[in-house]
C-alpha cells in the first residue's frame, strides 16, 4: 500500500470506526490491513472504503480487525495464580473493599475472572468492578455474560466451571451472580478521559500494536489514576519501559505497584511558595 493510500485509510477509518490509527505502530498496521484488504474483492483502496461505508457487514469485520478480539478467562494462568495468591490479598490487607478497572476486556473474560476470584477470596464484600472496551460489540457479549465456547474457558477448573458458570452443552454463560458484579462501559484509551482512584488496573495484550508514544502516554495516565501503593497488570508481552520513572516498582513479570503515599510525599519536588505559605511565614 503506497504512503497516500494509507494516509487516506486512516483518515476514512477515523471517521467509519472511530479507531485513531495515528497511534498504532504504523508499519505492522499497514502490512495487515494490506493483507486484509486483499481478501475481499475490492480493487484500491478507496473501493473498499466504499464498500464499507455501505455495507454494514464489511464495517463490522473491519471493526474486530481492528481490534483484535481474542481473550479468553484466566488468560496466562501463571499471573492469574499471582494475582489470587499475592496482588489480591495484599491489596486487600490494608484496604477492604477493592476499586478495579479492567481496560480492553473484550468479551468479559478477564473481569470476570477477577470477580471469581475475588468471589473466593471475600465472598461478602462488595468490590467495584469496572470494565472497558472501545468494541461495542464485544461489549455487548460480555455484559450477556457470554456465551462463551470452550476454548474460551480452557483455563478454568472443572469446579470453577460448575460453580460459576450455566453449562449447555459447548456452551458456558457466567452465572448472573457474578456478571452482576461487572459494570462495563465503552472507553477508548486513546481519547477518553480516564477516572482515578483505582487500587488494581489491568491492561493486558490491549497496547501490543500501539506506538511507543502512545504507551508512554497510556502508562503515564495509568500511574495517575493507580491509588498509592495501586497495582498495575499487564500482559507478557508489554513490560512497562522506564517504569522506575514513573514511579513503578516491579513486582514480578506482570506486575507493577505505584509508590504507596509516604514514599511520593518524600520523592515531590520541594516547591518553596507552598511551604512558605504552610509554614504561615513571610519570605
Ligand atoms: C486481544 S484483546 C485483549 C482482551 C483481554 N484484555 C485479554 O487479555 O484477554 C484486545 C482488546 O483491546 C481492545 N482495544 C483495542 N484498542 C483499544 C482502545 N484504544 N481503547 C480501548 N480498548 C481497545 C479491543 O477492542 C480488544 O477487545
Amino acid at each position: 500500500m503506497r504512503d497516500l493510500e494509507y494516509a487516506y485509510l486512516k483518515t476514512r477509518i477515523k471517521q467509519l470506526t472511530g479507531v485513531d490509527l495515528d497511534s498504532y505502530r504504523e508499519r505492522q498496521m499497514r502490512r495487515r490491513l494490506t493483507s486484509f484488504i486483499s481478501r475481499t474483492s475490492a480493487p484500491s483502496v478507496v473501493a473498499y472504503c466504499r464498500m464499507v461505508e455501505s455495507d454494514k457487514a464489511m464495517l463490522e469485520d473491519l471493526r474486530s480487525f481492528l481490534t483484535i478480539k481474542v481473550s479468553e478467562f484466566f488468560r496466562d494462568p501463571l499471573p492469574f495464580e499471582q494475582l489470587k495468591t499475592e496482588i489480591l490479598p495484599q491489596l486487600l490487607m490494608d484496604r477492604p473493599r477493592l476499586n478495579i478497572w479492567s481496560t480492553g476486556c473484550s468479551v468479559g473474560g478477564e473481569p470476570y475472572s477477577i470477580a471469581i476470584i475475588l468471589d473466593k477470596l471475600t465472598p461478602f464484600t462488595k468490590h467495584r468492578i469496572l470494565a472497558t472496551d472501545i468494541d461495542t460489540i464485544s461489549l455487548e457479549k460480555a455484559k450477556a455474560g457470554g456465551p462463551y465456547r470452550s476454548n474460551e474457558v480452557r483455563n478454568v477448573p472443572t469446579q470453577i466451571l460448575r460453580e460459576y458458570f450455566d453449562i449447555f452443552e459447548d456452551s458456558y454463560r457466567i452465572k448472573e451472580r457474578i456478571r452482576q458484579k461487572v459494570d462495563f462501559r465503552r472507553h477508548d484509551l486513546l481519547r477518553d478521559p480516564f477516572e482515578g482512584g483505582f487500587d488494581l488496573i489491568v491492561c493486558r495484550n490491549v497496547t501490543i500494536y500501539f506506538t511507543e508514544e502512545a504507551k508512554m502516554r497510556l502508562n503515564q495516565q495509568f500511574c495517575q489514576s493507580l491509588s498509592p501503593g495501586g497495582i498495575l497488570f499487564v500482559g507478557g508481552t508489554e513490560a512497562i519501559a522506564r517504569a522506575r520513572e514513573l514511579g513503578l516498582t516491579t513486582l514480578g513479570h506482570c506486575f507493577y505497584r505505584k509508590q504507596p503515599a509516604e514514599t511520593v510525599m518524600k520523592t515531590l519536588p520541594f516547591d518553596e511558595d507552598r511551604a512558605v505559605k504552610a509554614m504561615n511565614v513571610r519570605r
